[in-house]
């Protein structure tokens, strides 16, 4: 696992769980012990919640490292990046595991809004390179968009579906769009729910109403967009936006006020709602 922060250290723990021996790299021996100590922190509520047994959580656990060093990659089969959202980052990124990993070993990313085309192309062996999107947070949400590119062989790809289902989680198989499956749907329909408070001059309070109780959604809208990250969503709204051109994929002006002034939901404690 390459970057421990929220996706990588979640995608770390669902390895771990599964039993797969796991290394994980961050840019500080500091980043890895706080991903340890997360990951140390969830399933210890597994086992205070009778998930799983206090010694499996230790086996669990005994199945960390973490590392500075991408060359302590080599033996690894599998590696999946979720470092930040820089297509540069991720492509200099890809050369260095390229030249450390045996020639069999598939590479993933875990990106959200940037092509997997474009970061495999920059290597000399694409067709190892899949996309393994795994959704907020990682070790609760069933979901794994696998994400194949013209460059990508038969073989690496019902790997990659292979190792999914092996750890747990339920794939879909689909192509490089942009927003794959999932977002494309989904940051739409959000920016549309935020335009709508503004023209039927509604509070983010109703709109949540209006779609858990006439929808039957889970959570409200603005809920959700709160629980996302005002400033996560509108930066994958902006990169549709980059990629399609279609009017309802820009985030809404409201959403980037939002952004601007700090508001950005749970983890700052105020967005359309407060949180203690
Ligand atoms: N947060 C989400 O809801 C979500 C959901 C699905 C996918 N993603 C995608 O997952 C990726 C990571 O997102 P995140 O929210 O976990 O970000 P994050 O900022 O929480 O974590 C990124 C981590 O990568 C580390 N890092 C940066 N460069 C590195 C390098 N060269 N080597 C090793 N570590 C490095 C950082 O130190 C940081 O700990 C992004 O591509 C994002 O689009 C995020």
């Amino acid at each position: 696992m390459v970057g421990l922060g929220t996706m990588g250290a979640g995608i770390a723990q669902v390895c771990l769980q599964a039993g797969i021996p796991t290394v994980g790299r961050d840019v500080t021996p500091e980043l890895g012990e706080r991903a340890t100590a997360r990951i140390d922190h969830y399933l210890s509520r597994g086992v205070e919640k009778g998930r799983m047994t206090a010694d499996e959580k230790e086996g669990a656990l005994g199945l960390f490292t973490t590392t500075t060093d991408v060359a302590d990659f080599a033996d690894c089969d599998l590696v999946v990046e979720a470092v930040f959202e820089d297509l540069e980052v991720k492509r200099g990124l890809f050369g260095e595991l390229e030249r450390v990993v045996s020639r069999e070993a598939l590479l993933a990313t875990n990106t959200s809004a940037l092509p997997v085309t474009e970061i495999a192309a920059s290597i000399e062996t694409p067709d190892r390179v899949v996309g393994m999107h795994f959704f907020n947070p990682a070790p609760v949400l069933p979901l794994v968009e696998v994400v194949r590119t013209n460059l990508c062989s038969e073989d690496a790809y019902e790997t990659a579906v292979a190792f999914v289902e092996r750890v747990g989680k339920a794939p879909i198989r689909c192509g490089d769009t942009p927003g794959f499956v999932v977002n494309r749907i989904l940051i739409p329909l959000l920016n549309d729910c935020v335009r709508v408070l503004d023209e039927a001059g509604v509070t983010p309070e109703d709109v949540d109403r209006a779609m858990t109780h006439g929808t039957n959604w889970p959570i409200g809208p603005c809920a959700l967009i709160d629980l996302i990250g005002v400033d996560v969503h509108v930066h994958a709204s902006e990169a549709l936006w980059e990629a399609l051109r279609e009017p309802r994929m820009a985030p809404p002006p409201r959403l980037v006020r939002m952004a601007q002034a700090g508001l950005l939901g749970r983890k700052t404690g105020r967005g359309f709602f407060s949180y203690a």
